[in-house]
């Protein structure tokens, strides 16, 4: 089962006035541990994926949002309000794709609207509470996911997941992985294929790693694999994370994710999407509304490499995420339940108002 403290992705330090994240890039041949105060540091970590995963950069964001004005001196609302925004605007601006990020924001910025006017040290303590909320929600969300999950899936099936979705990327558990801890406890013995995740290899280096710790049978292969080893019937079902679900069910997840969708679309393999209900963006009404991120070419042609591999002039073009069309997806398991096509009508029921 994923550790408890002190090892979590991201937790609060409040004595200290830091965030405590696990440095993501290090692992997993270092496990250390960063301390992390000011909305510049914070926003470092989520723009370099030191802290990554759509749940966990939304937490760290809402605990960033808080140690800025934490010390503040303001003396009345409209100062510390001031402060908070502009803490608030530098941190939403670290990654554009992950909707949680903006949401746990506006969320915190609620927070601070409901108390207008009031003391500052009284919004500061609501916005530390607020922030804890978001994690300890995350929490039980995922758990919720793992059992929703569990649900579809059978002993002895073999699985395959994408990038990385598990307690590193979540509060605890993660939402693509929460499952397979869950079958884990009950004896499932799942067989997980996890997919290397070009360029930044969270597949390889984080979920090959975590789930390895944890005891469960991974298996590494390359991106270019995955239909080798669906051909031969050793895949059952897919399951992949979420970065932001559109209204119509086109889904945001780490680049590649939509090739798998089509390449288990052909082996009649399902394909589940899992995360909680933050993720979903009914204000989005389709994936070509969804901003993709593009990130830098070093990526491609540098890291991980001990000398540059392509030719120093090479155009590279390095998508972050790729956007999955609902009509490839089985079905997009919440902590509120599983919801099936239409997803218009499906996602609107399970996170609407
Ligand atoms: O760029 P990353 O590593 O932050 O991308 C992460 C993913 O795409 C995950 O699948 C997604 O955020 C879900 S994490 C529970």
């Amino acid at each position: 089962m994923p550790p408890e403290e002190p090892l979590r992705s991201v937790r609060l330090d409040d004595d200290a006035g830091a965030l405590v994240l696990i440095d993501q890039t290090l692992l997993p041949s270092e496990t250390v541990l960063l301390r992390l105060s000011s909305p510049e540091e914070i926003r470092e970590a989520i723009y370099s994926l030191r802290v990554r995963g759509a749940p966990a950069i939304g937490i760290a964001a809402a605990y960033g949002s808080y140690l800025a004005i934490r010390e503040s001196s303001a003396r009345d609302w409209d100062e510390l309000a001031r402060e908070f925004r502009a803490a608030k605007e530098l941190l939403a601006s670290a990654r554009p794709t992950a909707v949680n990020l903006s949401w746990a924001l506006e969320r915190m910025e609620g927070r601070l609207e409901s108390l207008r006017g009031r003391p500052c040290g009284e919004v500061k303590s609501a916005l530390r509470a607020e922030a804890e909320a978001i994690r300890s929600e995350d929490e039980a969300a995922c758990r919720a996911i793992g059992e929703n999950g569990l649900s579809l899936l059978r002993p002895g099936w073999g699985v395959l997941t994408h990038c990385n979705a598990g307690w590193l990327a979540t509060s605890r558990y993660g939402t693509a992985l929460a499952p397979l801890y869950m079958g884990q406890e009950r004896g499932y013995g799942f067989r997980v294929f996890a997919d290397e995740t070009r360029p930044l290899l969270q597949g390889a280096r984080l979920t090959a790693w975590e789930l390895d710790q944890a005891g469960i049978d991974v298996t590494l292969i390359c991106d270019n694999m995955a239909s080798t080893v669906m051909r031969r019937g050793m895949v059952q079902a897919v399951l992949v994370g979420c970065d932001r679900v559109a209204a119509d069910g086109d889904t945001a997840n780490k680049i590649g994710t939509s090739g798998l969708a089509v390449l288990a679309r052909h082996h009649g393999i399902p394909f589940y999407v899992l995360g909680p209900v933050s993720t979903i963006d009914l204000s989005c009404p389709t994936g070509a509304e969804i901003p993709v991120e593009e990130r830098p070419a070093e990526e491609v042609t540098e890291r991980w490499y001990a000398r540059r591999m392509a030719p120093a002039q090479v155009k590279v073009f390095n998508p972050a995420f790729d956007v999955t069309d609902a009509s490839l997806i089985t079905a997009i398991v919440t902590e509120r339940g599983i919801a099936r096509p239409p997803y218009g009508e499906s996602l609107r029921r399970m996170a609407g108002p």
